[in-house]
């Protein structure tokens, strides 16, 4: 079947003293561990962390250009060079902040698949958007924009992630995030059945070890992207552990 994956967001959180104690935490019980688990970090950290993590280190974000004059940016190439494996494209506080559009964020994505990395393509609705029966239409516009240029085989995993309940203690229901998931799972079938069926769609906002295992027992949620709840190692190991292997 598929993989089971649990993915920390730490955003602009962290520091060298404070990542060297949470990653020793986690290393100690990573091996029992029935979920795969990725750890995305600042990019200043992630040299350490490559080193020292046991598991895999991915980004928060990447350039949309190969290589040249682009001042302050960080390319596909140079996270591979340094060990990095995974990076988040299009969250929406990207999105929302930086004025990230959906054709930027699929550039992004190739960029990242050229470079053999596996990008976690972000797509959620606004509440506003849930509240007028939009979610389907954004969360798909945001997906085939990707697909448009992006093999799903190529995609590391896709996180639903409504935008509502990033960081605020809201979260879907079960019942709501696995309709959206069996959507966007649809969509990717129409383009690619065998990678639809073996393609990890995570939930992500708000999930905490009181609501993960309900969330991950739905079938078309194969995991999580934890922001808040991934800044604690204990917290983020029980969030794995809710993790069944499949
Ligand atoms: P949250 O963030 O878990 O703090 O809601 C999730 C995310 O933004 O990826």
């Amino acid at each position: 079947m598929r993989d089971t994956l649990v993915i920390a967001n730490w955003k602009m959180n962290g520091s060298r003293a404070d990542n060297a104690r949470w990653v020793e935490t986690f290393n100690a019980k990573a091996p029992s561990l029935s979920s795969r688990c990725v750890v995305c970090a600042p990019f200043v950290y992630l040299s350490d962390l490559v080193n020292t993590l046991s598991i895999d280190v991915g980004a928060e974000n990447v350039a949309d250009e190969v290589q040249g004059a682009y001042t302050g940016e960080v390319s596909a190439e140079m996270l591979a060079d340094i060990g990095v494996k995974w990076t988040i494209v299009g969250h929406s506080e990207r999105r929302t902040l930086y004025g990230e559009t959906d054709e930027g964020v699929a550039k992004k994505c190739a960029r990242l698949v050229s470079a053999n990395l596996r990008p976690i393509l972000c797509v959620g609705e606004t509440l506003e958007e849930r509240k007028s029966g939009k979610t389907a239409e954004v969360v798909l516009r945001q997906l085939d924009a990707v697909l448009k240029v992006v093999s799903p085989k190529d995609l590391g995993a896709i996180a639903y992630e409504p935008v509502w309940a990033i960081g605020t203690g809201l979260t879907a229901t079960p019942e709501e995030a696995q309709a959206v998931h069996a959507q966007l799972r649809a969509r990717v079938a129409e383009v690619d059945d065998v990678a639809a069926q073996t393609l990890s769609i995570l939930y992500g906002g708000s999930v905490k070890p009181a609501n993960a295992a309900t969330l991950f027992a739905m079938p078309d949620i194969d995991g999580g992207l934890i922001g808040g709840a991934a800044l604690n190692p204990n917290d983020f190991l029980s969030i794995a552990q809710a993790c069944p292997a499949r």
